[in-house]
């Protein structure tokens, strides 16, 4: 094959530039491809931090992030700029990743261009509408006006298949040989790629002057529909449970976001064996997890890594998108009230059998290679 694939490869947030990191990586070895790196950093620091260790310098940098940024403006930003550098790249095909605003703004984006669009993760659902706020919409939109998807599980192809994708639009643009083959595609999830390359080193976490004594519990916390009183209430269990339990220390890398910040630094600052710390690099967050006894969290990507680590999580949610590793016993869900929290951490703590039970280690998300995966599908639609 004489031409290059050129693949543009679009991120802006934190959990998408480490799930996207290893493709870039997997396409830069590959003479067939030309990757171009678009980000619209969405997030700015927590961005960079996985720039950094993926040693990835973008093509493009839109630096769009401002601070508290509302959907809308971020929404139409994304649209316009991305327009100029597709006009400007001339894309054989568009990754975008996920459910950010970022992914479906760019996803409608390359298909207002006219450009093959893949789908990285695509296929996960709650089936709520507000539920997680906006991401279900937004991965919704995403699949709809993607060509290729890339699923990480079966239970996200079956997604796909009852969201009428098998029969949905094929993108205008594409070449006639698209049109009959598959469009979905079983891949694994890109995060155990990015988990593999990172855990393999392993990290030096005494900076953050952790209490040897002491059992870690982590918590992150930074979903929409958590602000306010659900997140209010998350700070509480942390009271309640560090009052109940002498052995245990808390430690919160709190997400950059303000709707987050102001709440839990007011709950939280300065409470003992509470420790808020800045968002941590991706290597020591890894590291982190694996030291933790237990992980406390109403992140996706953090629910998709932790059972590879055999570390129970309680996840701070109501609904998820990745039953998986709820199935398989190792995550549970707690939603956000105070009570069940308290009681829950409680009965890990004090109860063997139960922590054991949710001590495994399985890995219903991948074995490492979606991201040759992914390469090798593109390249094989297009030869
Ligand atoms: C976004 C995604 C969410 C994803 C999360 C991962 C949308 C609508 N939301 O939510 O799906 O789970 O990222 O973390 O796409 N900020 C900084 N520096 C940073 C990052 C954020 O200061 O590096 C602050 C800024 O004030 C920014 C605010 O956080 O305006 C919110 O960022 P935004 O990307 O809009 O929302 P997230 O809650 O981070
Ligand atoms: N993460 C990190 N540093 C932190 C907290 C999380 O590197 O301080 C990583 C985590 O391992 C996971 C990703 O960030 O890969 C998840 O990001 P986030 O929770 O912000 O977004 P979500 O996955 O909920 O969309």
């Amino acid at each position: 094959m004489d031409k290059k694939i050129r693949t543009a490869v679009i991120f802006g947030t934190r959990p998408e530039a480490i799930k996207m990191a290893p493709l870039v990586l997997e396409l830069k070895k590959r003479a067939e491809f030309e990757p171009v790196v678009i980000v619209t950093a969405q997030h700015r620091q927590m961005l960079d931090q996985v720039l950094d260790l993926f040693e990835i310098i973008p093509d493009y940098d839109l630096n769009l992030m401002k601070p508290n940024q509302n959907l809308w403006s971020l929404t139409s930003e994304i649209l316009m700029e991305t327009k100029n550098i597709f006009e400007e790249v001339k894309p054989d095909i568009v990754l975008v990743h996920g459910d950010t605003t970022t992914a479906f703004a760019s996803a409608l984006s390359a298909f207002y261009a006219r450009v093959p669009i893949g789908h990285v993760e695509a296929g996960l659902r709650t089936f709520n509408k507000g539920y997680p706020f906006p991401e279900e919409i937004n991965r919704v939109l995403a699949d709809a006006v993607s060509d290729l998807h890339f699923a990480p599980t079966e239970g996200s192809i079956e997604n796909l298949l009852n969201s009428g994708i098998k029969e949905g639009i094929l993108n205008a643009g594409m070449d006639n040989s698209y049109q009959d083959g598959r469009r979905i595609y079983k891949t694994g999830n890109t995060v155990i790629d990015a988990l593999l390359y990172t855990v393999k080193k392993d990290f030096d976490l005494s900076y953050l002057g952790l209490r040897e004594d002491l059992k870690t519990i982590l918590l992150t916390s930074h979903r929409r529909e958590n602000f306010g009183k659900p997140l209010e209430n998350i700070c509480d269990a942390v009271l309640d449970i560090i009052k109940a339990h002498k052995d245990i220390e808390i430690v919160y890398p709190v997400h950059l976001n303000p709707n987050v910040r102001d709440i839990v630094f007011k709950k939280l600052d300065g409470v003992e064996r509470v420790k808020l710390i800045e968002p941590l690099d991706y290597a020591p967050f890894c590291a982190l997890m694996k030291k933790a006894h237990i992980i406390l969290t109403d992140s996706g990507g953090v629910q998709e890594e932790a059972p590879s680590l055999g570390v129970p999580v309680l996840v701070l949610r109501d609904e998820t998108e990745r039953p998986e590793a709820v199935h398989s016993g190792c995550v549970k869900l707690v939603g956000t009230n105070r009570e069940k929290i308290t009681s829950t951490v409680g009965q890990l703590l004090d109860d063997d059998n139960f922590y054991n039970s949710m001590k495994m280690a399985v890995n219903p998300y991948g074995d490492g290679l979606a991201s040759k995966r992914i390469a090798d599908i593109i390249l094989s639609r297009f030869s």
